[in-house]
């Protein structure tokens, strides 16, 4: 359906790799807002832990499902020499190397988080929990590379919205703080 309707629209493909590019960013704010406010903490007998959890966690697996929508896009479009080896490996696209690579970094990033995360259980919850926090590292890296190579962030609204973003992330690290630290209870990003 997709590749029918951009077969009609080749320039469809650009404007779904900006669409889910923006999406991806505010997924993965939400994900990473979710997880160091370590909101389990509130807890309450409306909102149970397992069902806090269970947004953060359904929020960090959408990011990437749109991830995965936007680089297929940048791939398919054409316009723009990126491939799958660029996708994977950083600094290697011809096209805007530096801002690209960052966004490399930070799919690898969300890689490692995703496939930890389904070896939690063999791998222990130590060696798990240390790549989650890695994994907070994507997130300036993916604001730095939308606003490096983005089209929209000369937009006010594109603007707007890295802001927000930005600012989400940095009274949720004041929460965090506030309530004792980042070594607080074992529940980041879960
Ligand atoms: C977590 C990872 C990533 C996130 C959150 C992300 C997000 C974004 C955002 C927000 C934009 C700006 C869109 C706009 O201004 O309209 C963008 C642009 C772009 N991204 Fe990503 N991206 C990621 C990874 C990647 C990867 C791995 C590639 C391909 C190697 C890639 C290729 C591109 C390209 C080519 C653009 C430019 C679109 C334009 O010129 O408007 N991104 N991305």
């Amino acid at each position: 359906m997709l590749a029918l309707a951009a077969s009609s629209h080749p320039v469809i493909y650009w404007y779904l790799t900006r669409a889910t590019g923006i999406v991806a960013l505010c997924l993965l704010t939400c994900a990473v807002v979710l997880g160091v406010t370590n909101v389990s903490r509130f807890a309450s007998e409306r909102w149970p832990r397992f069902v806090i959890d269970g947004v953060h966690r359904r929020v960090a697996l959408l990011s990437v499902v749109f991830l995965a929508i936007h680089v297929t896009t940048t791939i398919m479009d054409g316009y723009v020499p990126v491939t799958l080896f660029d996708v994977l490996v950083p600094f290697h696209s011809p096209y805007r190397t530096f801002w690209v690579g960052l966004g490399t970094i930070a799919c690898d990033l969300l890689l490692a988080l995703v496939i930890t995360s389904l070896l939690r259980v063999r791998l222990g919850y130590n060696a798990w929990r240390s790549v989650h926090w890695l994994a907070y590292a994507c997130w300036p890296v993916a604001v730095l590379h939308g606003a490096g190579t983005g089209t929209d962030f000369r937009q006010l609204w594109m603007f707007a919205i890295d802001a927000a973003c930005v600012l989400a992330v940095i009274g949720a690290v004041g929460v965090r703080l506030s309530l004792g630290g980042v070594g607080g209870s074992a529940g980041a990003w879960r």
